[in-house]
């Protein structure tokens, strides 16, 4: 009688439970990224096996005008926070007077125009990007200046028509994340490579440590947007682990492979100023647009309120970190 009582008692709160755990195994389900069902490639090192670096879509975020002019109004900030990190890039790529630099997803040119500078008058920088948008602005950017050793081509980083031992060094700033078959564009850029060429590029590193990236993608969920796991913020966030990132150059053939922390710091006048420069982003753009009524203004006052921390004396510092890895493409 007694067990009778007490099984009618926990009949209600058993239910609530397992009903509970059905609803969150479905969101969860829901929540899983489409890329999981895609195909995933596997790279072995050392005996380990990461099933993580997932064949994702073609970003078309950097394919359209509008984007293209953002990235250009955001140049001056961005080249400021990314001295640092891009300087190192060119380092560890041991770029010199009269070598051979591929860059892949050169976007407006930036990074190219510094190689051209290290690889000086005998030199050649050849800058290509996949989105003809970013590579049309590169080459005006190249033209506007008296750099002539700089050729700017539409260029798919997963098919470098290029021969076989073309370069001295690859330098990829901030693209990697967004190739669709990563393992495929580094065997690539290994393949054009010299015997011993270098490879060095940046990602950001995790969402953690990136609130300019991550905040946006937090703010739409704060404001019930479903984000797609193909939002442009979760792809710029996809490589940040050290070891990912250093057993996939390994796993493409790569030697003397280093992956190093460096931290970035954006700096803004205002919060108004940071905020406007994250609404200018496609990437934010694409989740403003899933929100109902007002959009605009919801998410500018969510990322200012996020932001408002970072706010001091002499401005706003919103903090980032990047990983700068390198390798040599071994015998
Ligand atoms: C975040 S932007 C970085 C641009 C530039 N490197 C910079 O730091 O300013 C990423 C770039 O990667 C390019 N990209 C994306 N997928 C690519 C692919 N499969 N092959 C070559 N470039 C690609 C995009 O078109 C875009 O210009």
């Amino acid at each position: 009688m007694t067990l009778v009582l007490f099984g009618a008692a926990t009949l209600p709160f058993a239910t609530k439970l397992v009903w509970t755990c059905v609803t969150r195994l479905t969101n969860q389900w829901h929540r899983l990224p489409r890329a999981r069902a895609e195909s995933t490639r596997s790279v072995d090192y050392a005996g380990e096996s990461f099933r993580t670096l997932k064949r994702i879509e073609q970003i078309t975020t950097y394919d359209e005008p509008a984007m293209v002019a953002a990235w250009r109004r955001a140049s001056a900030s961005r080249t400021s926070y990314l001295a640092d990190a891009t300087a190192r890039m060119l380092d560890l790529a041991r770029i010199g007077p009269g070598h051979r630099v591929l860059v892949v997803g050169a976007g407006i040119g930036e990074e190219a125009l510094e190689a051209a500078i290290r690889v000086g008058a005998n030199g050649e920088v050849v800058a290509t990007d996949v989105s003809a948008a970013m590579i049309a602005e590169a080459a005006r950017s190249v033209g506007q200046t008296r750099v002539a050793n700089v050729r700017c081509l539409v260029m798919d980083a997963q098919h470098l028509k290029f021969r076989p031992s073309t370069f001295d060094a690859v330098i990829s700033r901030n693209t990697l994340m967004f190739i669709p078959d990563l393992m495929r564009a580094l065997a690539e850029m290994n393949r054009v490579l010299k015997w011993k060429g270098r490879i060095a590029a940046t990602v950001w590193a995790s969402a953690r440590r990136n609130p300019r990236l991550s905040d946006p993608l937090e703010a739409a969920r704060a404001l019930g947007v479903n984000v797609a796991p193909t939002a442009t913020f979760r792809f710029a966030l996809r490589l940040g682990r050290p070891l990912l990132l250093a057993t996939a150059l390994r796993g493409a053939g790569f030697s003397d492979v280093v992956v190093e922390r460096l931290p970035v710091i954006a700096r803004y006048a205002t919060v108004n100023a940071a905020v406007q420069e994250a609404m200018d982003h496609k990437g934010t753009l694409e989740l403003m647009e899933l929100l109902s009524g007002d959009s605009e203004r919801r998410m500018s006052r969510s990322l200012a309120r996020r932001w408002q921390k970072y706010a001091g004396h002499s401005g706003v510092n919103l903090p980032g970190e990047q990983l700068v890895a390198a390798g040599a493409k071994a015998a």
